[in-house]
């Protein structure tokens, strides 16, 4: 069985070390050019009205201000990990191995509605920096990054127009709606439960990138069973992303990251490290239940997580959902494309940045 040299690569989540670190997307040369035009894209549909398909929108940002706010982060190139994963997907997929332009379409779709939930996440989470650079909250104002996420979405939604797909346009409408959920339900959470952590994972991340694959498959005219295997493994890399996400607040730095580290005790959140560590250290309880709000309970709290074992579980946890992500990758036929989504999950599961 062809599949079978894969198996032994599946990492073990009790004996990866946690120095064995890697990168994420970047460096798929068979995608560089549609990822190049896709950015190019979302910077003229903001700027100029164009929509993927070089048609003229209804309507383009006539106020200078708002160009230059809305295209602020797609100057630099972020990990662009989203468009990565739809754009190997579709390749995997499509009968004759290319990509189509409704593809690169869906990426851009997803790319931007992705930013401005980070967009708006800054201004939840009083955010510094983002992608290298001052967060729009803080280089402009609250007000000025709530419109501006506002204004992407309003642009993704109009693009999501021109795929004239209603299960995939209703697609991206379930993702919206569990965005909020999941930011809602973090925002409310309180007490040491697993399964509401995982849920909020699920609706907060993981529900874009299963959508996302979902939709690809779709505009690929797959079978039903393929459409469901292509989700499957939407939703697996899509935990495992926010899982070392959250390992990522404890052990990385803002050089590596581009963003703030260590926020999530301060915003009062219990992620996977500390669920962990309350198991070895029951005194986090009631810390994780006051939201980590007294004085000192944040760098005691810190203190307790990085002495435990909750690194390496969450660690472990990560790489667990990449395993399941492979299996379903094992499903599909063989092809450069999808051997390069297995090698994604597989730096997913072990990147530090
Ligand atoms: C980042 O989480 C935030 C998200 C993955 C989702 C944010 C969603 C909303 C604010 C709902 C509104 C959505 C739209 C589309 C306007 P994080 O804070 O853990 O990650 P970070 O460290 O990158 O900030
Ligand atoms: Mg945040």
């Amino acid at each position: 069985d062809i599949d079978s040299k894969y198996i032994p690569k599946l990492l073990d989540p009790l004996n990866t070390l946690s120095t064995t670190t890697t990168t994420v997307a970047g460096g798929y040369s068979i995608i560089d050019k549609d990822l190049q035009q896709m950015s190019n894209n979302i910077i003229d549909l903001l700027t100029n009205g164009f929509n993927g398909r070089g048609e003229y929108g209804r309507a383009k940002a006539t106020h200078p201000y708002l160009a230059s706010i809305a295209t602020y982060y797609f100057q630099l190139k972020g990990k662009r990990i989203r468009p990565t994963l739809i754009m190997l997907m579709s390749r995997a997929l499509s009968p004759n191995g290319c990509l189509t332009s409704d593809s690169i379409l869906l990426a851009q779709v997803y790319e931007m509605m992705h930013t401005a939930s980070l967009v708006h996440d800054d201004v939840l989470d009083e955010a510094t920096t983002r992608r290298d650079m001052k967060s729009i909250n803080m280089a402009y104002s609250n007000k000025l990054a709530i419109l501006c996420g506002d204004y992407l979405l309003a642009r993704s939604s109009g693009l999501m127009t021109t795929l004239k797909n209603p299960e995939v346009h209703e697609l991206f409408a379930t993702v919206l709606a569990e965005l909020v959920e999941g930011e809602i339900m973090q925002i409310k959470s309180t007490g040491l439960s697993f399964d509401n952590y995982l849920r909020k994972t699920y609706l907060k991340t993981a529900t874009l990138i299963t959508n996302a694959c979902r939709s690809s498959a779709l505009l690929c005219g797959c079978d039903r069973a393929t459409v469901d295997i292509a989700t499957e493994f939407g939703s697996n890399i899509g935990m495992a992303l926010q899982i070392v996400d959250d390992l990522l607040d404890f052990t990385s730095s803002p050089e590596e990251l581009g963003k703030d580290v260590l926020v999530d005790l301060s915003l009062g959140l219990a992620t996977a490290p500390v669920l962990y560590a309350a198991e070895e250290y029951p005194e986090l309880e009631e810390m994780v239940n006051r939201r980590f709000s007294a004085t000192g309970d944040v760098v005691l709290a810190n203190e307790l997580v990085l002495k435990s074992n909750g690194l390496v579980r969450t660690r472990g946890l990560a790489i667990e959902y990449c395993n399941k992500a492979i299996q379903c990758l094992l499903h599909l036929p063989s092809s450069e494309s999808r051997d390069l989504l297995i090698t994604l999950a597989q730096t997913m599961a072990t990147r530090n940045k």
